[in-house]
């Protein structure tokens, strides 16, 4: 049986052709390893020199407030009279609660001893903080179109505490702003990402606007 195969093939030629194949796919294996290691390194060792993480002055517990306070987020974050949105809020969302020390713990220790008892504004990380150049309002969103805060934040609004800032160390704008992964493999169910394309194909879809770059640019 074996010698009618070795007949039929061609014998002289069966010597260095299986050698040219292997050295094919060592060549190819040291491609594939060398092309998936610089992928690699770009989505994970990158980012990590990119980006800092930004500690919280203090945390918040939205998911515990949320049971003690009465008009649901609207207590915190409120349009004002002139259609304008409150955004963080001030100590004066906070004092009638925490004049005092409560001694819970201490993270609730240093916000009424540093903050509320010395009348200092707490400095929060805003992570959705957009360039100068950009001109962003709550109220044609919320108001207008009722979206969620949902839509762009995430589910903060229930979260028990806030998740990690981190801040990029070249532009020093938040790391919400470019997405936190970049190649989008094995992001977290929510995955801020609030880039110009994010906006305007937002707004190509919802809205009469194609885009204009004086919607958002003044
Ligand atoms: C309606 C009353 C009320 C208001 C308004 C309120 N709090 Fe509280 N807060 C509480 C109570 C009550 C606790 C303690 C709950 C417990 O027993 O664990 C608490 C706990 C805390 C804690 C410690 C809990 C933790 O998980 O670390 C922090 C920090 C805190 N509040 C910050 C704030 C800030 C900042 C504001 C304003 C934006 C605010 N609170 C507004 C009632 C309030
Ligand atoms: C007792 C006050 C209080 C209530 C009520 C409250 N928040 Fe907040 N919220 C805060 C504080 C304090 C922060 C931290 C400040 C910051 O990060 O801007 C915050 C931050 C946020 C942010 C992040 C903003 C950013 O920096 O990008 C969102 C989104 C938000 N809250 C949504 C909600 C939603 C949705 C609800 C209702 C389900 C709600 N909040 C109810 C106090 C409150
Ligand atoms: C269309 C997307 C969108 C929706 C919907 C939205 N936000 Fe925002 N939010 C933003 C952007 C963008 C910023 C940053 C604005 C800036 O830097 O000028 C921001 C900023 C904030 C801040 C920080 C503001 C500051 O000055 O510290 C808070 C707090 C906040 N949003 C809460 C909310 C809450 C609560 C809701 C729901 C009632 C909501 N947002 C709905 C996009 C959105
Ligand atoms: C998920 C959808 C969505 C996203 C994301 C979104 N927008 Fe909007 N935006 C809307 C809708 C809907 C309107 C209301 C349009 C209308 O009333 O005609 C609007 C209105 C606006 C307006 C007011 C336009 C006017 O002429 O009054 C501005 C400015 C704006 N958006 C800027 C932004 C910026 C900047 C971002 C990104 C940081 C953003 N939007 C993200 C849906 C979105
Ligand atoms: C729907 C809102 C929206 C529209 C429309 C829009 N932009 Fe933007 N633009 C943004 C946002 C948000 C950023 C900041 C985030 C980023 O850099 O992607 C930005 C950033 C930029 C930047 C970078 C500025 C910097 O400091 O990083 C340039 C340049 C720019 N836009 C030009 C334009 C031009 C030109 C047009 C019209 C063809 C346009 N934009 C239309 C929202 C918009």
């Amino acid at each position: 049986m074996s010698t009618q195969t070795d007949n039929t093939s061609n014998t002289p030629s069966n010597d260095p052709s299986p050698k040219k194949g292997a050295t094919g796919w060592v060549i190819l294996a040291f491609f594939i390893i060398g092309f998936g290691f610089s992928l690699l390194s770009g989505w994970v060792g990158f980012p990590k020199l990119l980006y800092k993480e930004v500690p919280h002055p203090i945390d918040f517990n939205h998911a515990l407030h949320m049971d003690l306070v009465y008009d649901g987020c609207d207590s915190c974050h409120y349009f004002r009279k002139d259609g304008s949105f409150s955004g963080s809020p001030t100590l004066d969302e906070c004092r009638d609660c925490h004049g005092f020390v409560m001694g819970i713990n201490e993270n609730e220790e240093k916000f009424a001893e540093e903050y509320v008892l010395e009348d200092k504004e707490v400095p929060w990380n805003n992570y959705a903080k957009q360039p100068d150049c950009v001109y962003f309002s709550h109220a044609p969103h919320v108001k207008g179109a009722e979206m969620d805060c949902a839509t762009c934040h995430g589910d903060i609004g229930e979260s028990e505490s806030l998740r990690p800032y981190q801040e990029n160390r070249l532009t020093g704008y938040s790391r919400d702003i470019w997405g936190w992964n970049m190649s989008r493999l094995g992001e977290p169910e929510y995955a801020p990402r609030m880039k110009m394309m994010d906006c305007v194909n937002c707004h190509v879809e919802q809205t009469d606007s194609k885009g204009n770059c004086f919607q958002c640019h003044k």
